[in-house]
């Protein structure tokens, strides 16, 4: 069965097929779309609608997704690509989180993932993962990619940049969301 998922990144198009190996993900750029909804739903079903009257009668989904750090007041949230500005800068964003966090001891934080997804009659539907944990003093780890080496899932001692991407997506925000919206095309 068809998927067509509106991000041209690849991290993500990886995971998503990992997570759903039985789908064929066709990754389709929502070209000029502005994500300026101020929250991880409407920036979703911007990018979902962009895409999916492409692609009538075929399932089609957007994720967005962040990093909330409690002691932040949730930021960088919504802004996490960008929130050390533009262009976007991994390596940036790190170093600015790493710096907003120093001599901060209530380092909880969680990772959050909404995915829209448009069926093939043209209904949308929305589905949330989370994953909670704490932001690491410093970075470690190699896999994954964005703030993968700073954050320590809730139950371990190690970050999301030091698991296989297997132990990773058992686990986080993403993984639980696309198990919800597997369910959910399988019904
Ligand atoms: P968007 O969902 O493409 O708008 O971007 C979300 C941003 O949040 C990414 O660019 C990353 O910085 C961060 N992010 C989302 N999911 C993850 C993850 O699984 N690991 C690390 N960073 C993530």
């Amino acid at each position: 069965m068809n998927l067509y998922v509106a991000t041209h990144n690849a991290h993500k198009i990886r995971e998503i097929s990992e997570i759903l190996p039985n789908f064929t993900i066709i990754p389709d750029d929502p070209e000029g779309v502005e994500e300026n909804a101020p929250d991880f739903a409407g920036n979703a079903l911007i990018k979902v609608r962009a895409i999916s009257a492409k692609h009538k009668g075929s399932w089609a989904m957007a994720d967005d997704s962040g990093l909330e750090v409690e002691a932040l007041g949730g930021a960088p949230g919504v802004h996490s690509a960008r929130y050390a500005g533009e262009p976007s800068s991994t390596p940036a964003n790190n170093a600015l989180l790493l710096k907003n966090m120093m001599g901060v001891t209530n380092r909880r934080a969680r990772f959050t993932c909404v995915c829209a997804i448009v069926d093939p009659e043209g209904k949308e539907h929305i589905v949330e993962g989370l994953c909670p944990g704490v932001i690491a003093d410093v970075p470690s780890g190699a896999s994954g990619f964005g703030y993968d080496p700073l954050f320590i899932p809730d139950g371990y001692d190690v970050s999301f940049a030091d698991l296989t991407a297997d132990e990773k997506n058992a686990i986080s925000h993403r993984g639980r969301a696309l198990e919800k919206l597997r369910a959910l095309i399988q019904k």
